[in-house]
């Protein structure tokens, strides 16, 4: 890579100034001889536009700065600055999709006895803790106004719950169920690591074992400009970003989780996004399928709400199962309709996954597609000043989880009913927000309730007239609230109740 001269200039600049500065003591001898390696690894990459502020900053700033140009995986980088950067990405060939075939959420008539042995198995490896749950937590509650970890947002309608904290009644009632311990590996990121684990332990660890609940962080990458440079956050601090939720395979092998999995027996991880607060975190039936049909990798699938709607299309491609991201499907493909007039691309990615561990060690080392992205990231300019762009001006780098299911055997999808199991919170209004998860949290509610004979108050137009919600301890399905249905109390019009 040829340097840049502007570059090398601001850098003989900052380095002048500090050599002619007497480190004054150890710290500071330490940190010039780490500046010079920093420098020897930037310069021939013509990023040393990162250092041009070294002679201002403090120590600590100086350390941090050395400690995320550390934590770059230059290897990677190298690598995807001229592909990806600079040039785009092949993206594999779209011409040859086909629908994918699906198993239903209940029996076909005839496959009654199959399933029911199937959600026997479900339960029988739940109980031998041969099933993990496992969180991707690495986004922030920013858009949604906390912050801090989104999985701390309070999403339900009464009761004043997190997703962590249904999540992990959900996780506690399982347990409870199974008479077994069963680990909870969670995915953070370094923006939220600490806070994570605070929130937890403030909390009593939400229920849970402290023993039976790992933290990990995902790994980062930085944000480019147009031109391949790394732009910075600050004088101090590179801009980086969460590798994308591909990073779990990695981020599991390189902190000891899969280790710490292999140590308790775990054979299948059960994955799903924090953002969903109808997710079932174990769900049975869908471990012993995926058990059952030897599958390594299997996934939940929803029909879509809209042709268009913004979830992955899991599709053959070119006879392989793949996810096809909403942001690349073929449009007239997402119109297509079958003879009947039913939509011939139905399957949507409720990005609820079940993984088995040798799989996932034996992909964690394949190199994952990266995805590239336009975004809009605030950032300083040479001179140093905050510059807030209005239109993209950095490109960033991400893998998915789901690039790896191509490489499955036996990959299952496995289809869900949306209002049962899916309402993501991923805006504070709007399509799949605060406040449509809300709605759908006390529509499910309200129909468990009705199933059980409860008396619900509605509206003239149907729709609920009490904001009611159900703790995950209280019920993991609607045949739990009939089971309990004296604990209920009556429901009258404008009321707020969690039921738990
Ligand atoms: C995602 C899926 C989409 C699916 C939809 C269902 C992707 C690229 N697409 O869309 O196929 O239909 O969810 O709701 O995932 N995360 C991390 N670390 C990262 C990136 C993401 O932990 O580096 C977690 C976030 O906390 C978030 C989740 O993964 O909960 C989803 O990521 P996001 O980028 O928001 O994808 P979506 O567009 O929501």
């Amino acid at each position: 890579m040829k340097p840049n001269p502007r570059n090398e200039r601001g850098l003989a600049e900052s380095a002048h100034c500090f050599e002619s500065a007497a480190p004054p003591m150890n710290t500071a001898a330490d940190s010039t001889m780490r500046y010079r390696e920093a420098l020897e690894l930037l310069r021939p990459r013509a990023q040393d536009h990162v250092l041009r502020w070294w002679a201002e900053l403090n120590e600590a700033q100086r350390a941090r700065l050395l400690e995320e140009i550390a934590s770059v995986p230059w290897d990677v980088v190298d690598r995807l600055i001229p592909s990806h950067v600079l040039g785009r990405p092949a993206t594999p060939s779209l011409a040859n999709l086909q629908p994918a075939p699906v198993f239903p959420r209940t029996a076909p008539a005839g496959k009654e006895a199959y399933y029911r042995d199937a959600e026997n198995l479900g339960c029988k490896l739940l109980r031998e803790t041969r099933v993990a749950a496992l969180t991707v937590a690495g986004g922030q509650g920013t858009r949604l106004g906390i912050d801090g970890p989104k999985g701390a947002v309070v999403v339900t309608p009464a009761g004043h719950r997190t997703l962590f904290e249904l999540f992990a009644a959900a996780i506690v009632e399982q347990r409870r169920r199974s008479a077994a311990p069963i680990p909870w590996y969670i995915m953070t990121s370094p923006a939220n690591h600490e806070q994570t684990i605070e929130f937890f332990r403030a909390r009593g660890w939400l229920g849970l074992p402290r023993e039976d609940l790992f933290f990990f962080s995902q790994g980062m990458l930085p944000a480019f400009d147009r031109h391949g440079r790394l732009l910075m956050e600050a004088r101090d601090r590179l801009s980086l970003a969460p590798d994308g939720h591909g990073g779990t395979l990695k981020a599991l092998a390189r902190s000891g989780g899969l280790t710490d999995m292999r140590r308790r027996g775990v054979e299948i991880v059960s994955y799903f996004q924090v953002d969903n607060p109808l997710v079932r975190p174990l769900d049975p039936l869908f471990i012993g399928l995926h058990a059952r049909t030897g599958s390594e990798m299997s996934t939940k699938v929803l029909p879509k709400a809209e042709d268009l709607e913004c979830v992955g299309n899991l599709c053959l491609r070119d006879g392989k199962l793949a996810v096809i991201e909403y942001s690349e499907f073929p449009e007239a493909l997402a119109h297509a309709r079958n003879a009947d007039g039913t939509r011939r691309f139905d399957s949507g990615n409720a990005a609820i996954h079940l993984l088995n561990v040798p799989f996932v060690e034996r992909v964690s080392g394949h190199l994952l597609p990266y995805r590239r992205a336009e975004k809009t990231v605030p950032c300083i300019d040479d001179e140093g000043r905050t510059v807030r762009p209005t239109a993209p001006n950095a490109v960033k780098l991400e893998t998915f989880i789901f690039d790896v299911l191509p490489l499955a055997e036996n990959p299952l999808l496995f289809q869900i009913e949306r209002a049962e199991e899916f309402s993501p919170v991923k805006n504070p209004t709007g399509v799949d927000s605060l406040e449509s998860s809300r709605r759908d949290q006390i529509r499910r509610a309200c129909r468990w309730l009705e199933a059980a004979g409860v008396a619900v108050p509605r509206r003239a137009d149907g729709t609920p007239d009490v904001d009611v919600g159900i703790d995950p301890g209280f019920a993991l399905e609607a045949a739990d609230v009939a089971a309990k249905r004296e604990r209920i109390p009556p429901l009258r019009a404008g009321d707020t109740v969690w039921i738990e």
